[in-house]
């Protein structure tokens, strides 16, 4: 195989970027059509296109993964089949290229990394064709892509991933989406389980759960549509104590819709046993990762002091005021 050569030109931080994210309230109820807020976080997914005279090569260093990509086959990874719908929709098919990626976001770990790498990719394809797509026309691509990874993804992980607010959102076409004033910066410390998930197959296990018993499940989602509504109104009067309620509430019930793991149960109770505010599993599930609500800087380090301690890895972060009110 021909070595491809890595563009020296353009440094990490002049890479195209999706943010990863974490959903505060209303995951997986969120796909049935209730509301949920998420916010982005600072770990991202990069990525830089540049020229080659044939074929589209996809290359991940950190992954060890450099492939040229073959248009029609069945595809080992849904990236790659997602990778051949974007470049459909953006008529790229015939040009060669390198698209190199830099991953940041943790794989498989609930943290929306499969919806931050294809916003990167779509928006280096953006950047290097000059073809002038608008933050929308990369969020419905996006989708696009998450539906081919996920499978009946409600829109949340690549909408956030998109604009990088704190933000509510509810699935729709086009979805509702309400940028979230925020004062201040919110502590949170993210427990990771070390179990990798597939949030697709979480997604599908819920589904079949709620075809079997729609009553029971339809009330669970009710609930959490209000939790979702409710942490909107604490977070922007800034009531990190009912925040931190709402999210104890809103794990409960994701433990009646049987997504936790024993992992996050114990990265739970760590978090909650140590000052957290308010604890829950964050993203699909199954294994994957928990946020620790938090009233300070010392009881992050607290927390991920505790959690590194049982053998965990832990991420001190912020929900951050965003940047922009648009979406
Ligand atoms: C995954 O980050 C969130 C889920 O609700 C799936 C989705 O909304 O697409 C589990």
């Amino acid at each position: 195989q021909k070595k491809v050569q890595t563009s020296k030109s353009e440094t990490a931080e002049d890479m195209a970027f999706g943010y990863g994210k974490i959903i505060l309230t209303g995951e997986h109820s969120v796909v049935h059509g209730t509301h949920a807020v998420a916010a982005p976080i600072t770990l991202t997914m990069k990525a830089k296109v540049w020229a080659a005279d044939k074929d589209v090569q996809l290359i991940i260093p950190r992954w060890g993964v450099e492939q040229t990509l073959k248009f029609g086959e069945d595809h080992e990874y849904s990236i790659y089949k997602s990778l051949e719908m974007i470049l459909d929709r953006l008529e790229l098919r015939d040009r060669g290229m390198n698209i190199e990626v830099v991953p940041e976001v943790p794989r498989a770990m609930g943290m929306g990394g499969s919806a931050a790498l294809a916003v990167a990719i779509i928006r280096a394809l953006d950047r290097h064709f000059q073809i002038g797509l608008s933050d929308n026309e990369v969020r419905e691509l996006s989708y696009e892509s998450e539906n081919i990874v996920h499978g009946g993804a409600s829109g949340i992980d690549n909408t956030v991933s998109t604009y990088g607010n704190l933000l509510m959102f509810q699935k729709g076409t086009p979805p509702e989406m309400e940028t979230l004033n925020l004062e201040e910066p919110i502590p949170i410390v993210i427990g990771l389980s070390g179990v990798e998930s597939m949030t697709a197959k979480m997604v599908r296990r819920v589904r079949e759960e709620y075809e079997q018993q729609p009553d029971w499940y339809g009330e669970i989602f009710h609930k959490m549509d209000k939790l979702a509504l409710e942490s909107k109104e604490a977070i922007e009067e800034f009531d990190l104590k009912r925040l931190g309620r709402i999210m104890n509430l809103n794990h409960g019930y994701l433990n009646a819709l049987n997504v936790s793991s024993p992992e996050v149960e114990e990265l739970i109770s760590i978090a909650r046993e140590n000052g957290a505010l308010g604890a829950k599993l964050t993203g699909g599930g199954g294994g994957g990762a928990m946020i620790a609500l938090c009233d300070s800087e010392s009881s992050q380090q607290k927390i991920q002091h505790q959690m590194h301690s049982a053998g965990y890895d832990a991420l001190i972060t912020s929900i951050k005021p965003s940047v922009s009110k648009e979406v």
